[in-house]
């Protein structure tokens, strides 16, 4: 077994979970990245799965199928996936090579002198070797730190003065290093993707933004797919579980009565027509659950195909809606969604 069998065209290549592993569904999909390497085109996120649960989600996770985690070290919760991570490799279950397992740069690593240090950290938290893939979280620098958030006494947020070429020309370095296989970056919009791949002498081969019917990313994407840079999206069901409270006119993308018209039409829940719009669209993406049913759930996307009709619907829901707009973070010059604020 492995990320290996029949090609399908350029970019996605289908492999084959055992059925003793995967009893839900027979076939996931990965897609190669500009590296070469192979990345499951569905993976389990961890943002906001508590310590304590964690551990059972990516146990879980792994017996359905998965073999695409998503961490960062400021989910503060990696040491307890590397303990899952761990019993796994031990037992048999799967061997890491089998695992793509990708992790992010905190903010208050930018330092290019920093970048190393950022790494092990995950590296030594998750239990691993190297990682799949490291990713720059997002562009914006913040003082280095041991809080995620520094902040002075009045409360606000301190800042560095740190450009994200020079954090990337240190990413580079690790893989080189053999620390990591493929590197990338997280909220990056078109223009600091320009001016990276300007400079850049390793491949970026991902930027993981966020990415549903409400905020369909388009151009975004379009522009990704010229330059060989896969799309992860996160927030995919439109992160129902956002640490702030809705608002009244907030729009609830699970609730849509598009989606839910679809979804009855192929016997399948909103949250998978959600996921299986990224497949089609050719792109990576990162469900969260601790939940078991909800993981299994997610994880059965592989046995349908929606049609270009609906794939049309759903895109026809787009408004431009981003959910984790990192307003927080709105004063620093390389901040990413001016035009979202
Ligand atoms: N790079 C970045 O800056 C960034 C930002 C945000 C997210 N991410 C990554 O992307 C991942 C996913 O995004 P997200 O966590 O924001 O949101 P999401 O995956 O859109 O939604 C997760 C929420 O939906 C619930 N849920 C899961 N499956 C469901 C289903 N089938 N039906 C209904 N509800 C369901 C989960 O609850 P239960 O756990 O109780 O099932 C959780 O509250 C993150 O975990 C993280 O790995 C990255």
């Amino acid at each position: 077994m492995g990320p290996s069998a029949a090609a399908i065209d350029n970019s996605t290549r289908l492999f084959e979970v055992p059925s003793a592993l995967c009893p839900l569904s027979t076939m996931a999909q990965v897609i190669k990245l500009a590296t070469g390497e192979m990345m499951p085109q569905v993976g389990l996120g961890t943002w906001q799965s508590p310590p304590g649960q964690v551990y059972e989600a990516v146990k879980c996770a792994i017996n359905v199928g998965y073999r695409h985690i998503d961490c960062a070290f400021s989910y503060e919760n990696e040491h307890e996936i590397g303990t899952a991570l761990a019993e796994k490799f031990t037992s048999a279950t799967v061997r890491r090579e089998e695992m793509f397992i990708t992790s992010k740069l905190w903010l208050t690593y930018m330092r290019p002198e920093l970048v190393r240090e950022g790494c092990l950290k995950s590296l030594k938290n998750l239990q691993l070797e190297y990682l799949d893939l490291f990713l720059i979280h997002a562009p914006v620098a913040l003082q280095p730190s041991k809080q995620i958030l520094p902040m002075d006494k009045t409360g606000k947020i301190i800042f560095d003065d740190v450009d994200y070429i020079d954090t990337w020309k240190a990413m580079e370095k690790l893989v080189d290093e053999g620390l990591c296989k493929s590197i990338g970056v997280s909220n990056f919009n078109e223009e600091q993707l320009c001016r990276l791949l300007s400079v850049a002498k390793h491949p970026v081969s991902v930027n993981q933004v966020e990415c549903h019917p409400y905020l369909t990313q388009q151009k975004l994407m379009n522009f990704c797919k010229s330059n060989d840079i896969v799309l992860t999206a996160y927030s995919p069901l439109g992160c129902p579980g956002r640490p702030w409270k809705f608002k009244d006119n907030d729009p609830r993308l699970l609730e849509d009565p598009v989606l839910l018209d679809i979804g009855k039409s192929y016997n399948k829940t909103p949250g998978q027509v959600l996921i299986r719009y990224h497949i089609e669209r050719g792109n990576v993406v990162i469900p969260k659950s601790v939940n078991e049913n909800r993981i299994k759930e997610n994880f059965q996307v592989f046995d349908f195909k929606l049609s270009e009709d609906d794939l049309g619907k759903l895109n026809g829901l787009d408004r431009n809606y981003r959910v984790v707009n990192f307003a927080f973070l709105r004063k620093q010059k390389h901040f990413p969604f001016k035009s979202h604020l």
